[in-house]
């Protein structure tokens, strides 16, 4: 499939007239997608699981089948190692109350890396405050990658649990996750691997990463908002006990006493987001049919186009590797003296769209020792002409700004 027949599969695009390059915050939706949802609401709605009619029962096939697609699409074992969840950050509080608290015990040690977005951050703080347990970091060296060396000195015989995010929201940078992994199971930690930022740009496989945990938000890989993915290890989940308890998690229930549904239904109070799960599965058919390979290819043109042009612009900082092989598609800079925000509202009147801010990524901030970034955040849909109007607009609002800045 050509770049230009893609970009016509999204509406919205067209609609806005915009350059949107915010896809790391959330992806803009396929047609294909779109009308996925609007089909099970003419056709199939129902409350999966719960009614005997075949209505229902069509809606529940519809729900099953698509968790049987996502285990094979990030090859899990089986499908029941698949929950659906709300979001990645959801997912990620499942984990952290459900095994967090219940596994962690004095002295032992959470580490985490300081690229973590909050949601891999805040809900492990908690832990290590209610467990007791300490809460370490592996920091980034001058190539804002994670070096072998800090792995190791980091995880220990007393690492209980490792969460890393695949991909940095902020830098981009791809962290070498399969060393990770490997290190924390031979000092006997489990790993959480945050995939928000990687599975809309590569091919994740939970068994070749041997993966303990792995969680990603569909919103950010085509799929609508409002869904999230949470795959485990059977045998861990199995062990653990639900987070969130309510209709049809349960097998027994007494006046005084509970027991559990088996996996996956454990985890899945309440009426679930149908829709997302239909959307969730549509974005999946659509991302394998353009494939990883065709993805990779687009995506490395059009980075690489746009670290070239704005490397030539001296008033922009870059915050990303050099290495361009550890590098995803996204890119952090500021206009040197300008606020990020400020750039953000100019270059959105010049009707293109990046993300200002800290990023929900506080304590990189920090070490980095800047408040916030701008963000382009590139997806299928772009194109160089999207690089091109990026560069105008920036260089429109440097001479806006340039007789301000100290
Ligand atoms: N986590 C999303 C981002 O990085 C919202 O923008």
């Amino acid at each position: 499939m050509n770049k230009e027949i893609i970009k016509k599969d999204f509406p919205i695009l067209d609609n806005n007239k915009i350059v949107y390059l915010d896809s790391g915050a959330t992806t803009q939706k396929p047609i294909q997608v779109i009308n996925a949802i609007k089909d099970f609401y003419e056709k199939n709605n129902a409350n999966p699981h719960r009614g005997a009619y075949s209505l229902s029962i069509k809606a529940t096939e519809e729900y099953e089948n698509t968790r049987k697609k996502i285990a094979k699409f990030i090859n899990a074992k089986n499908s029941e190692e698949i929950i659906f969840s709300k979001n990645a950050t959801e997912s990620l509080n499942l984990i952290a109350y459900s095994y967090g608290m219940e596994n962690l015990k004095e002295n032992d040690e959470i580490v985490l890396s300081i690229m973590e977005h909050h949601s891999n951050l805040v809900p492990w703080q908690k832990v290590a405050k209610v467990t007791n347990s300490k809460l370490n970091y592996m920091y980034i060296n001058e190539n804002f990658e994670i070096s072998d060396e800090e792995i190791e000195n980091k995880i220990t015989d007393k690492t209980k649990i490792v969460g890393i995010t695949h991909v940095s929201n902020v830098l981009g940078t791809i962290n070498n996750i399969e060393k990770i992994i490997k290190y924390a199971h031979k000092k006997g930690a489990i790993v959480v691997v945050d995939a928000s930022q990687s599975i809309p740009h590569f091919k994740i496989d939970v068994q070749k990463l041997d993966a303990d945990f792995l969680v990603f938000s569909g919103h950010k890989m085509l799929a609508p908002l409002g869904i999230g993915v949470l795959y485990g290890k059977k045998e861990i989940l199995d062990k653990m006990t639900p987070f969130l308890m309510g209709g049809d998690m349960i097998e027994y229930v007494y006046e005084q006493e509970t027991t559990f549904a088996p996996l996956p239904n454990k985890f899945e109070a309440g009426t679930q987001n149908v829709e997302g799960v239909i959307g969730l599965g549509s974005a999946i058919d659509y991302i394998e049919k353009i494939g990883y390979d065709k993805i990779q290819e687009i995506e490395k043109e059009i980075i690489n186009y746009a670290k070239q042009e704005l490397l030539k612009l001296d008033y922009i900082e870059l915050y990303l590797t050099p290495n361009k092989e550890n590098h995803s598609a996204v890119i952090s800079f500021n206009i040197k003296g300008v606020h990020p925000h400020d750039v953000a509202s100019i270059l959105d009147s010049k009707g293109v769209c990046v993300r200002s801010g800290n990023h929900c990524a506080q304590p990189l901030m920090r070490y980095l020792g800047i408040d916030s970034t701008c963000r382009a955040s590139f997806y299928i849909y772009n194109t160089k002409e999207d690089v091109d109007k990026l560069i105008i607009a920036l260089n429109e609002a440097y001479n806006m700004f340039k007789k301000y800045i100290k």
